[in-house]
């Protein structure tokens, strides 16, 4: 099978699986993963089989996780089968099933994996898309989805607190900025992602300095 093929192939599974999914992971959310995982994959000075499996994993990073299927058995069964359909050799499949099980925050706040470039690359990608200006947008509108109040008056919780049992717990969404998104920069991969992830951080500050000009003092 071509490339563009084996792309196709799996950019209509993943449209169909994601069809519904309305907290922030929808094929949206994948295209712009995809996008930035490209040009990292460029200023990284992947050939042309490493920018394509670059590719296959940013569509398929979200797909084989609870937080976006109900049957994750079938997921992944789904996922292997498709990696074999578009003619991918046993350490690529590998080197993509690896990656896209390991590459969320949650998952590694117990342990922490360590990624084939393929796989910082993607990672990097799914971070920049959860910070700056779309990561805050992101951020609300999956707190609106999940019923999670805007502030609240539980601290963050903090590395020591936060495990990947706790992580999906309800807490508030500016404290999710203070658990997660402000420390992404810091866990960048790749250079040219990290100078990224300064930029949008730095307007995550501003925009939280702000909000708390504006709220009341918590009592
Ligand atoms: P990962 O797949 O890296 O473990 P998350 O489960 O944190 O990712 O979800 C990805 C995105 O969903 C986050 O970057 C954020 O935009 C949103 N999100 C997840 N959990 C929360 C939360 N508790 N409050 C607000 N947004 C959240
Ligand atoms: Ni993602």
């Amino acid at each position: 099978m071509q490339t563009e093929e084996g792309i196709a192939l799996i950019e209509d599974y993943v449209m169909t699986v994601l069809a519904c999914e309305r907290t922030g992971h929808d094929y949206a959310h994948i295209s712009r993963v995809v996008y930035h995982a490209k040009q990292l994959a460029v200023a990284e000075g992947l050939n042309a089989r490493e920018t394509f499996l670059v590719h296959v994993a940013a569509l398929l990073h979200d797909v084989v996780d609870d937080k976006v299927v109900s049957d994750l058995k079938q997921a992944e069964c789904e996922v292997l089968s498709h990696l074999e359909t578009i003619g991918l050799d046993l350490a690529e499949r590998e080197n993509i099933w690896h990656s896209i099980t390991h590459l969320s925050y949650r998952k590694q706040l117990d342990h922490s994996q360590v990624l084939s470039h393929i796989g910082q690359i993607v990672q990097d990608a799914d971070r920049l898309d959860a910070i700056g200006a779309i990561g805050i947008a992101r951020a609300f509108y999956y707190g609106g989805a999940k019923g999670h109040a805007l502030t609240s008056i539980t601290p963050p919780r903090n590395k020591a607190t936060l495990t990947a049992a706790n992580y999906r717990e309800e807490t508030s969404v500016v404290n999710h900025f203070h658990e997660k998104l402000l420390h992404l920069e810091g866990l960048m991969n790749t250079l040219s992602g990290k100078a990224l992830a300064r930029q949008r951080t730095q307007f995550m500050r501003d925009y939280l300095a702000q909000l708390d000009q504006e709220l009341p003092p918590l009592t």
